[in-house]
């Protein structure tokens, strides 16, 4: 499916675009146009998409119904703009989202927009729980991800990330996240004896904040009774749970919310990435009402309302939550991605299965394998990325929507893909 593009030479990259790239390092090809669960670049080779813009393509590039709205949007002179100014399309994408989302759901959260990127979701989730409880103190877990900017860095547990902040980050206190100890504890109990002991030395905490499904930090999955027992702590000790749905969120583990089926109710929760459904930029953050608490433009930004994202969300939400059909088609494919990573671990001693729904991978035991399998899965046509402290692990980020054939076919490639990488570390091995 090429495009009517002359494409300009591929040496403008290496000569004028900053060192601070990454994907495009190890998936050099110069991308064009994409359809669904693929992506071609300007000579038409095509790949299928695994990674999804990192879950921000949850239903495919270029939904055609999504892509008709915004067209007419833009064909009427619809507000491209708007500031936080009233819109009909901001209007249009809340009362989908109360309808099909929030109601549902008994969920009684306002809606506040903050600027468009994840990290400023979680800047604003973060300065609202102090705000709200007077206190500076944010606990938050070991390998959770949050963004880079610099009250989210404070959050994010990556040293390379973090390395890059050029000050001190502070106003967070670090616990270990569920099974980090493998088997052998319960980190809710070393929460709970920590926030008790007043000589514990953790500052009262503003807030609690957590993804249920860790998606940068190594796809590792809390149980539902160690978020329940945070949610419980973080009541008792007067802190706002704050649930960062912004990589796990949006359909991703297989329901709207990453925690629908917990039964805990998060006082905020982030979200961006796959809420324009479009790949649009737009973030947002849900409050209960008691902790509304900013005042006009407390949290400014001038990109709070992304008119154009707002179309496509609108769509999106309709489109595919406004009943359950959506969601049990997500289960089958949850079921596939896990049964065909399930062939994947058998060949890898020690291999991992590691997250949920369609938010799964498997940990290969080293990054030097996993970059391996991921670069010789690109070069058979399969764009997919690790994940993990060490970059260890192969993470399935397939668009939701894929259907199980497309899924098949990437995961044929994946396995061959590992298959040529474990034979080359084995003939490295014995040389
Ligand atoms: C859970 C989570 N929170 C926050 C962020 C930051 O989002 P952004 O990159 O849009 O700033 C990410 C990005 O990967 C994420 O996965």
């Amino acid at each position: 499916m090429p495009k009517d593009m002359t494409a300009p030479s591929t040496d403008i990259f290496e000569r004028r675009e900053s060192a601070a790239r990454s994907y495009c390092r190890g998936m050099p090809a110069t991308f064009a146009t994409a359809r669904g669960s693929q992506v071609f670049d300007a000579e038409g080779r095509s790949w299928i998409d695994f990674l999804a813009g990192c879950s921000s393509l949850n239903y495919g590039h270029n939904d055609p119904d999504m892509k008709e709205a915004l067209i007419a949007h833009i064909s009427g002179d619809g507000i491209a703009h708007g500031l936080d100014l009233h819109t009909d399309a901001k209007a249009a994408f809340l009362a989908a989202f109360e309808r099909h989302i929030l109601e549902p759901r008994d969920m009684d959260h306002r809606v506040m927009f903050t600027g468009p990127t994840g990290a400023n979701a979680v800047e604003a989730a973060m300065k609202l729980a102090r705000k709200a409880t007077g206190r500076t103190n944010i606990i938050a877990f070991t390998n959770g991800f949050h963004g880079v900017t610099a009250g989210a860095l404070a959050a994010t547990g990556n040293g390379y990330h973090r390395g890059g902040a050029g000050m001190a980050l502070q106003g967070v206190t670090r616990m270990p996240y569920d099974g980090y100890f493998g088997g052998h504890a319960d980190t809710a109990d070393f929460l709970e004896v920590m926030l008790k002991d007043k000589s514990g030395g953790i500052d009262a905490p503003a807030a609690i904040l957590l993804e249920t499904v860790q998606g940068e930090g190594g796809l590792n999955a809390a149980r539902p009774e160690w978020v329940q027992r945070v949610a419980k702590l973080a009541k008792a000790h007067g802190a706002l749970l704050i649930i960062d749905d912004i990589q796990a969120g949006c359909g991703r583990c297989g329901s709207f919310f990453s925690f629908e089926e917990m039964g805990v109710t998060p006082d905020i929760v982030t979200m961006a990435k796959s809420l324009s459904g479009f790949g649009l930029p737009m973030a947002m953050v849900l409050v209960r009402p008691e902790h509304d608490l900013f005042g006009p433009a407390e949290h400014n930004g001038t990109f709070r309302g992304n008119t154009h994202a707002f179309v496509t969300a609108r769509v999106a939400i309709e489109k595919f939550w406004a009943d359950d059909g959506f969601q049990k088609d997500l289960a089958d494919k949850a079921a596939l991605i896990h049964d065909r990573l399930a062939d994947l671990a058998a060949m890898v001693p020690e291999g991992r299965i590691k997250g949920r729904g369609l938010m799964q991978g498997v940990d290969v035991g080293s990054g030097d394998l996993a970059g391996d399998i991921c670069a010789r899965a690109y070069d058979m046509g399969l764009v997919i990325e690790t994940s993990g402290n060490e970059d260890q692990v192969v993470k399935v980020l397939a668009p939701l929507t894929t259907s199980q054939e497309v899924l098949r076919k990437g995961f044929e490639i994946l396995l061959k893909a590992a298959d040529e990488a474990l034979a080359g570390t084995t003939k490295m091995a014995a040389e």
